[in-house]
């Protein structure tokens, strides 16, 4: 696949296993940090949008906070199971599958976040630009776009490089990144074994530079751009794997 394709077929395989491969994740104190973020900007959404929500985890959690909750994400699977999931718990969340790059949810939201660094996904920069035109023109004047992403750092640092074949586990797994510091690009081949079946997927993610992402934030209409070291309300470090950033709405 080249570094302009959209991965349409990334996170299929992998789509029905994905909540239980994602069990360690805490969603839950993703939730409290996305809320602390909110009220750092003094914002006080009442709907709100998941970019990239993948099986809806936090679209559920957040419903629960009270929230009126949409999402949008390219892969068919995951919203398929995304909205199996909702039906299940009678939450009201409006899902539509399409790229982030080109969605139409036919509404504007308070509010938009795109979450574990969903957005390194988008290889090719003039997509990501679209993409953040998009989150723009679905959030009203003075709403707030939180989003994390991965950094070069944490694809130097052998990031993706994971494993569980514990005899024990039910769904054991071996994956590799390859990374490519000039194109900026790493390279994931993840295998999978499940009841004895063995089942693969490539991903692949792209590091943005932060003038890249403040350049393309403000050019989409966003201003009041902040950036924190993931999970706190300090600046990036110098060893910063993951960053936070929060913007507002022209
Ligand atoms: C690591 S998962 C995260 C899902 C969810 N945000 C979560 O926290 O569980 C990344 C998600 O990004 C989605 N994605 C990747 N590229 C996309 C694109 N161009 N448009 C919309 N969704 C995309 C994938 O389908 C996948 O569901």
């Amino acid at each position: 696949m080249s570094s302009t394709e959209n991965p349409t077929t990334s996170f299929t395989a992998v789509a029905p296993f994905y909540d239980e491969l994602m069990k360690q994740v805490p969603y839950r104190m993703w939730v409290g940090y996305y809320l602390l973020l909110l009220s750092h900007q003094n914002a006080h959404p009442k709907t709100i949008l998941d970019v990239c929500c993948g099986t809806g985890t936090m679209c559920e959690m957040l419903t629960q906070e009270g929230y009126e909750m949409a999402g949008v994400d390219l892969a068919a699977e995951m919203i398929r199971i995304a909205k199996k999931k909702a039906s299940r718990k009678r939450l009201n969340i409006h899902y539509e599958c399409a790229d982030a790059a080109e969605f139409e949810m036919g509404d504007t939201y308070d509010a938009a976040y795109s979450f574990f660094d969903s957005l390194n996904n988008i290889l090719d920069a003039d997509q990501l630009q679209r993409a953040f035109i998009q989150v723009a023109k679905h959030i009203k004047p003075g709403g707030s776009f939180i989003f994390d992403v991965n950094t070069a750092y944490a694809f130097e640092t052998q990031l993706f490089d994971q494993e569980d074949l514990k005899q024990r586990s039910k769904l054991k797994y071996k994956w590799n990144g390859d990374w490519d510091p000039e194109k900026r690009i790493i390279t994931v081949n993840m295998k999978f074994w499940r009841n004895g079946e063995e089942f693969t997927e490539t991903h692949r993610q792209r590091a943005y530079t932060d003038e890249e992402l403040i350049g393309m934030l403000v050019q989409a209409g966003f201003k009041d751009i902040q950036r924190f070291h993931s999970y706190t309300l300090n600046p990036p470090r110098f060893k910063s794997d993951r960053l936070h950033y929060t913007a507002i709405k022209a």
